[in-house]
């Protein structure tokens, strides 16, 4: 598919699905966008459009690049719209299988019967959505990174069913994006996030305990390490919401040492979720 135009629909318009989107209208797929909640979608858009003007600002595109990616992409009213004989299928929808599930089911008739249907979960069992949504040969784990037009890599979930050919298919769409994928088996948290989570909640523990302070914590992975930012702003990047949501998935899976730390539930329970609400570890303007 690397070099091929193709219709990609990514479902859910946060941080991630803006970025996913940005991707896929930059390396020259027609990308729609579409979110429940009206006036999401094309709010990312509007998002996109700034952060292109950016990149053209700074001389890394031609006004001409962002006038054609913004011609690629529209933000959808209706699922099966966005949907409609579309090649591959994005969710980027909160982590919760039973979700996952109601937003892709309805639309795999609308899409072309080979699409790829893929799910940009951090820990969620590939297998167990393939299985549910009845097309577990062409199901397939395909986890951004946040900051999703900055960061190099893809990790590619195979679940138990998931067809060579969606591999194939999707290791050449991947590619085509300009990023590196891994291969990954179906095991909960995959590669990254089971690695990427305990290093998070172990830096929580530590600031609960009053080991040292949230700067103080990170400066120690950035310059000692040479971590490009401390696991606790990382957290803020990512949305504390998302952390907590993948350490009690792991926690239930594989174990005690996943268990989520308490700051980091009193956090999410006062709305703290990070940099998308303004304050988590940290303050953002
Ligand atoms: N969208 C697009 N571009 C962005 C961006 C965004 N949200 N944020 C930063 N950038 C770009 C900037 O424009 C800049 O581009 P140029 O070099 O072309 O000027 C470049 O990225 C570097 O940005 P900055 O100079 O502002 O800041 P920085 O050097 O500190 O880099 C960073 C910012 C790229 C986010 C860097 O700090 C970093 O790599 N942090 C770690 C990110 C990381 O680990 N992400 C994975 C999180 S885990 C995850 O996502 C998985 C999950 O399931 C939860």
């Amino acid at each position: 598919m690397s070099g091929i135009s193709l219709t990609v629909t990514v479902l859910g318009a946060g941080t991630m699905g803006q970025g996913i989107a940005q991707v896929a209208a930059q390396s020259g797929h027609t990308t729609r966008v579409f979110d429940a909640a009206e006036g999401r979608a094309a709010s990312a858009l509007s998002a996109i459009s700034a952060q292109l003007e950016k990149l053209v600002g700074k001389g890394k595109i031609t006004g001409d690049a962002r006038h054609q990616t913004m011609s690629r992409l529209s933000a959808a009213t209706s699922a099966p719209d966005a949907a409609a004989g579309a090649d591959v299928l994005i969710e980027a929808v909160p982590e919760d299988m039973k979700l996952k599930v109601e937003v892709l089911r309805p639309l795999l008739e609308a899409a072309s019967k080979h699409a790829i249907v893929a799910s940009n979960t951090s820990s969620l069992s590939i297998t167990e959505l393939g299985a549910k949504l009845g097309v577990a040969d062409r199901t397939i784990g395909l986890h951004f990174f946040n900051p999703p037009p900055v960061m190099e890599l893809v990790e590619v979930v195979r679940g138990l069913a998931t067809s060579e050919d969606t591999l194939e298919r999707s290791l050449s769409f991947v590619k085509g994006l300009g990023k590196t994928p891994i291969i990954v088996r179906d095991v909960p948290g995959f590669a990254t996030s089971r690695l990427g989570v305990i290093l998070g909640a172990e830096a929580m523990r530590m600031l609960e305990s009053g080991v040292a302070s949230a700067e103080d914590i990170d400066r120690g992975m950035e310059l000692g390490y040479r971590h490009p930012m401390g696991p606790l702003k990382l957290t803020d990047l990512v949305g504390l919401d998302v952390r907590l949501a993948i350490l009690e998935h792991l926690h239930k899976e594989i174990g005690e040492q996943f268990r989520p730390p308490a700051i980091l539930r009193t956090m999410v329970r006062a709305g703290k979720l990070g940099k998308k609400t303004g304050e988590g570890f940290y303050k953002w303007t």
